[in-house]
């Protein structure tokens, strides 16, 4: 091998990530697809993948880019994958830690925009903003009694699920629209609890208490279809539900069984267990549902604080410096960092 060789899976990204590489005496490669960062259709074919991770040192990956064990234990060169993303449910990080390779992502910059667009979602629903912008466009007639009637925001229970930076961001919101925030989380976090002024409950007790429940843990195997139907019936009839965190951590089926049942009053969704959403899918036709596409961390100021870090992360591993954000920290006892360039 000769010197670095750093691979990057999309030609759209913020340029900073480009200029900053450039300015590095490394090889690097790109990969000309262009796409939303969910998108799978924009990201290279696995040949390209097996040819590029038995070549280079490193590689740029987005969400669309599923790196599974096989490509991880096939991969020759490659010590180090950082993503343009908070979530790394795209990568086999278990795999990459045996095998001594960095996974290095981006928390923290993009916690606010996440929190601000559950809000928004929140509001949405609960006005019907989003319905009332579309009976004015279609020249649908809006004079039914109490079509466009929502329900009030401040003074109602809002139960979080997940009390990561995400989740806290939310209640902060929640608690200056005078909120009654619960939670449920994997660990209880008292020091939020005392500081915010909310209450832990076990997540049974969320989902049957609260108004509206926003999502916002992260995903695991073990969160796949968490909100099942067992679950979303233990819901209020007037509640809303709220994904922000993962598509599969809710079952898709049993959401369109309970609003199509009335268990729910409606649901607001920024993620999908298929993405992009067909136009024609089932979600699509109630009124009480609305859909955005993947845009939790979508403003531009996120998504260039994202591109600095992401390119940060990896020029800190390849100097031989710990990355910002390193998902799997087990993996410094395996390969310790030493500089490259
Ligand atoms: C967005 O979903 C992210 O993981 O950054």
């Amino acid at each position: 091998m000769g010197g670095p060789c750093i691979f990057i899976s999309r030609s759209d990204l913020p340029s900073i990530i480009y200029a900053e590489l450039n300015k590095l005496s490394i090889e690097m490669r790109m990969w000309k697809g262009s796409g939303p960062m969910w998108s799978r259709q924009a990201s290279p074919p696995r040949e390209v993948w097996r040819e590029v991770f038995r070549e280079c040192t490193g590689a740029i990956v987005t969400l669309g880019d599923v790196i599974d064990a096989e490509l991880i234990n096939e991969a020759k060169n490659l010590i180090a994958i950082s993503t343009y993303s908070v979530g790394v449910d795209h990568i086999d990080v278990r795999a990459a830690t045996e095998k001594g390779i960095y996974v290095m992502h981006t928390p923290e910059v993009l916690v606010d925009a996440v929190a601000d667009l559950a809000m928004g979602l929140l509001i949405s629903l609960a006005r019907k903003i989003v319905l009332g912008d579309r009976l004015i466009r279609e020249g649908r007639i809006y004079d039914r009694w109490g079509w466009l009637l929502g329900s009030e925001v401040h003074g109602k229970t809002l139960g979080i699920i997940g009390l990561g930076n995400i989740g806290t961001a939310v209640a902060k919101r929640a608690r200056a629209f005078d909120m009654n925030v619960i939670y449920w989380s994997r660990t209880r976090k008292p020091h939020v609890e005392f500081a915010l002024g909310i209450q832990y409950r076990p997540l049974e007790a969320l989902l049957s208490e609260s108004d509206y429940v926003v999502i916002t843990i992260a995903a695991a195997p073990e969160t796949r279809h968490l909100i099942n139907e067992e679950r979303l019936r233990l819901m209020k009839r007037g509640a809303y539900l709220i994904n922000v965190a993962r598509g599969d951590i809710v079952d898709t089926n049993a959401l369109i069984k309970a609003l199509r049942d009335d268990w729910i009053a409606g649901a607001a969704l920024d993620v999908f267990e298929e993405e992009p959403l067909p136009a024609t899918h089932e979600l699509t036709k109630f009124d009480n549902v609305v859909l955005t596409p993947h845009i939790g961390s979508a403003t531009t100021e996120t998504r260039n604080r994202m591109a600095e870090v992401t390119v940060q992360n990896l020029i800190n591993f390849l100097m031989g410096k710990k990355p910002l954000y390193l998902a799997n920290p087990e993996v410094m006892n395996k390969r310790p960092l030493t500089p490259i360039i």
